[in-house]
């Protein structure tokens, strides 16, 4: 009886310390940029405020709202001019979107990690010592004063977006300047924009409150809503969290079986490796595409490829961290998959996924858009690139096992992000209505 007691015990000694190698470290408050608690709360209301948007129809929150984890839960969302969130989203006959948004809106967790160096799904907005403030931006758009990070910087992309936030050409002068070309300059889009947020009293004078009495600028806007974000969407107190920590007890059976599969022959690590599930790199595992795409004509959205130029990059995606991923559905850069389950049998076998795709996952609201959803996808000489493009091996998995998986994705997540911190503001400073 002894005996096997001790060989038992030597062998889970084993399986403990082969996987000891890959388990990242603990995450910490250190390993999370600073955050202004005053900059926070103004970057809060600036988050649900339409009044950063050209026709003062949408904000941050419609595509990222905290009840749907920090996402609109659609596969691509309704931008601005369409009314109400989520599913619900519809079209009215004033100021109808042109498009579908062409990716879909990530959750926000854990953006404020130092460890952050690249966002959007294609990095084009990319810490880089070479451009100006160290902040590489989308061509056009660079950086006029510095920020603290590329979170502070991305806010500023929305902003100018037509599709996003600003509204199309003849709408409204924050349309009007990017139509021009005309951004940071005297008259451009985010001069616009701050002007609006100055010349609100309730906004000028808590921004006085922090930053002195200066003209205020669109990359304090920025600071403020990275502020908020880094803070209210941090999301490092998940059982797996409390696993690193030292409690064995936090993970159940299940989720324990799925950790020494991901960190072990499943291969997730490979890429969605250290203590936020991703490499930050960028890597095509030959997702189905959806949607109007990057390109006119052929709908196509080479991913990093589009920013380098790059043939090997084409239809790379940036790892996406995994925190809090089973409240961000539908999965992918186009939201292809509406499961976890779906998702990760697709990285099993790309190709075969890829082959045998069922469309009618797809989260679409019901519009009527020049979008042709599916032209990729109806296109096989573009799917076989898209399949030949990844760059996983096939899995063999059993059912069983990839629901030990999922089980364990699920202990990824902090119950408390995005819900009892900050929580969403009474009433806006604007008087513009809130999306609840
Ligand atoms: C119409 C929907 C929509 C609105 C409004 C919107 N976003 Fe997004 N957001 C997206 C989509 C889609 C992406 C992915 C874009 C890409 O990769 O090209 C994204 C990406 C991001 C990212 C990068 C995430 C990452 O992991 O790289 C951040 C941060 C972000 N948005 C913050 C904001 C902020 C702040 C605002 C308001 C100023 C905002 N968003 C407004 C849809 C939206
Ligand atoms: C070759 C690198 C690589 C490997 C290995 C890998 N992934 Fe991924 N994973 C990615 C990339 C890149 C994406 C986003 C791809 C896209 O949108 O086109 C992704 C997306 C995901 C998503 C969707 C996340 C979201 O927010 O949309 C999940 C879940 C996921 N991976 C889990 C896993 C699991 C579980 C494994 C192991 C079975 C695994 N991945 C192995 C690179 C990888």
């Amino acid at each position: 009886m002894r005996r096997v007691w001790v060989t038992v015990g030597i062998l889970s000694l084993q399986a403990t310390l082969s996987l000891a190698d890959d388990v990242p470290e603990p995450v910490t408050h250190a390993d999370f940029a600073p955050v202004d608690m005053d900059l926070a709360l103004l970057g809060r209301d600036l988050f649900f405020d339409p009044l950063l948007s050209g026709n003062l129809n949408i904000s941050c929150a419609t595509c990222h709202h905290p009840s749907m984890g920090t996402t609109d839960s659609m596969s691509l969302s309704l931008g601005e001019g369409a009314e109400a969130l989520g599913p619900d989203r519809h079209v009215t006959a004033r100021n109808r979107p042109v498009a579908r948004i062409a990716r879909n809106a990530p959750g926000l967790f854990n953006l404020g990690a130092f460890d952050v160096r690249s966002l959007m799904l294609d990095g084009r907005v990319e810490a880089d010592p070479d451009a100006p403030f160290g902040i590489r931006m989308p061509p056009g758009r660079d950086l006029q004063r510095p920020v603290p990070s590329v979170l502070a910087a991305q806010a500023l992309l929305p902003l100018s977006d037509p599709d996003q936030m600003a509204g199309h050409p003849g709408e409204n002068a924050v349309a009007d300047a990017v139509a021009a070309g005309n951004y940071s300059g005297p008259g451009g889009a985010w001069f616009i924009v701050t002007s609006r947020v100055a010349n609100n009293p309730t906004y000028a004078e808590r921004f006085t409150a922090v930053l002195g009495n200066r003209p205020l600028d669109i990359t304090d806007i920025g600071r403020a809503l990275a502020d908020y974000i880094g803070h209210e969407f941090m999301a490092i107190d998940s059982p797996f969290d409390r696993y690193l920590a030292g409690d064995k007890t936090a993970l159940n059976s299940a989720q324990t079986r799925g950790m020494e599969l991901f960190y072990g022959p499943a291969g997730c690590a490979a890429c969605h490796s250290g203590a936020l599930q991703t490499d930050h790199g960028f890597h095509s595992i030959g997702m189905p595409q959806m949607g109007p795409g990057l390109v006119a004509e052929t709908h196509v959205d080479l991913g990093r490829g589009a920013v380098t130029g790059l043939e090997e990059d084409n239809y790379r995606f940036r790892t996406p961290s995994l925190r809090n991923v089973i409240q961000t559905a539908p999965y992918g850069h186009d939201g292809a998959y509406a499961t976890l389950d779906g998702v990760v049998r697709h990285h099993l076998d790309p190709f075969g996924a890829l082959g045998s795709y069922d469309r009618s996952q797809a989260r679409l609201h019901d519009v009527t858009l020049d979008d042709g959803d599916w032209t990729v996808m109806d296109n096989f000489d573009e799917v076989m690139r898209i399949a030949m493009s990844a760059e996983i091996a096939p899995v063999s998995l059993t059912d069983p096992q990839i629901a030990d998986l999922v089980a364990f994705l699920d202990a990824l997540t902090d119950p408390g992000a995005g819900k009892d911190r900050l929580g969403p503001p009474d009433r806006l400073p604007s008087g513009l209505p809130l999306d609840r």
